[in-house]
């Protein structure tokens, strides 16, 4: 993959400019929006050359940029620890790919992540991708305990697993956006194939009220953009967790929502919801086929009933 100032029309300058606004990827470039552009000091009618041409180089043309990411990478999966839910997600959760864990208090949401940061550093004959995580958490839920309780369970060793995962918190939506874009060195290198974000409703509901739909639509959208690029451009998985809430005057029996609607829905993959039932009982449910699976959270993590 080229570099943005390997473009005649990036100079060195511009790809500082470019950069930071954000724009640090020839496939961020080639589907930003003129007005971003413009933020960086180009005229519009240059704005829009220079992403046509990036768009070029890139040789998109009428392809979208996920057939033109799949001919580069190859596809990986990260199992969660049941081979019943894997199946139910194809195998398991997709590099390339963003997927949402969604449910309501104590469905196994940040179990999930949890297991998911220590399993992708299995071998790839083992589930794995033999590589680290980089966990980004809203609302203090990640437990360094239990990471070591389900490394042993594992036969790892505990230290060495919390080492390679990469934690950060972020308590408001400005903390979340700059840790995402911290994430992306962890993913230049390659050592880490996977981001996980536990809670991504959380910093949004907190800082939005019900007045600011649309603002908090717009950034939303931004924020899951950026991961699903950062998912084609290093070929890791992202996996967010989602609250859920519920419609009073739903007929429906199922009458719980996921944070974020439609504009949630046009970046994800795979949209996952998870219930508890009783002691060890978990349930997924694909929430577009209506499949559903049992499986299992206990003191070892996430495995089959
Ligand atoms: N060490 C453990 N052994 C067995 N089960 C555990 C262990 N730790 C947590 N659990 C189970 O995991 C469940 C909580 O799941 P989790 O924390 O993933 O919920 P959540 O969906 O993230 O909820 P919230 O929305 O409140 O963050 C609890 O019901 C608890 O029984
Ligand atoms: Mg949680």
């Amino acid at each position: 993959m080229f570099r943005l100032e390997d473009l005649p029309e990036i100079d060195s300058e511009l790809a500082e400019r470019l950069k930071s606004a954000g724009l640090n990827h020839p496939l961020l470039l080639a589907v930003a929006t003129a007005e971003h552009l413009e933020g960086c000091g180009l005229g519009r009618a240059e704005a829009i050359e220079l992403m046509g041409k990036t768009r070029e180089k890139l040789d998109i043309r009428f392809q979208t940029l996920r057939e033109f990411a799949d001919r580069i990478y190859q596809v990986s999966r990260i199992s969660t620890g049941s081979r019943y839910l894997d199946d139910l997600m194809e195998r398991g959760v997709e590099t390339m790919k963003v997927t949402e864990f969604f449910g309501p208090a104590a469905s196994g949401k940040t179990q999930l992540s949890q297991q998911l940061a220590v399993n992708v550093q299995l071998s790839e004959g083992e589930g794995g991708l033999g590589s680290e995580a980089v966990y980004i958490d809203t609302e203090r839920g990640f437990s360094p305990r239990r990471i070591e309780e389900m490394a042993r369970a594992k036969d790892l060793r505990p230290r060495e697993v919390l080492r390679k995962i990469f934690y950060a918190r972020a308590d408001t939506v400005e903390g979340l956006f700059e840790m995402v874009r911290k994430a992306e060195k962890f993913l230049q290198d390659k050592s880490a194939r996977i981001v996980i974000v536990d809670n991504l409703a959380g910093p949004f509901s907190a800082q939005f009220d019900r007045f600011r739909v649309h603002e908090k639509q717009v950034l939303t959208q931004k924020l899951l953009f950026r991961l699903l690029t950062y998912g084609e451009v290093y070929n890791a998985a992202v996996v967010f967790t989602n609250r859920v809430y519920s419609i009073p005057d739903a007929i429906a029996a199922e009458s719980l929502h996921p944070f974020g609607g439609m504009v949630v829905d046009r970046s994800v993959h795979k949209k996952i919801m998870l219930r508890n039932q009783r002691q060890h009982r978990y349930l997924a449910r694909d929430f577009r086929s209506d499949r559903e699976t049992l499986f299992r959270i206990d003191e070892g993590g996430v495995s089959d009933l």
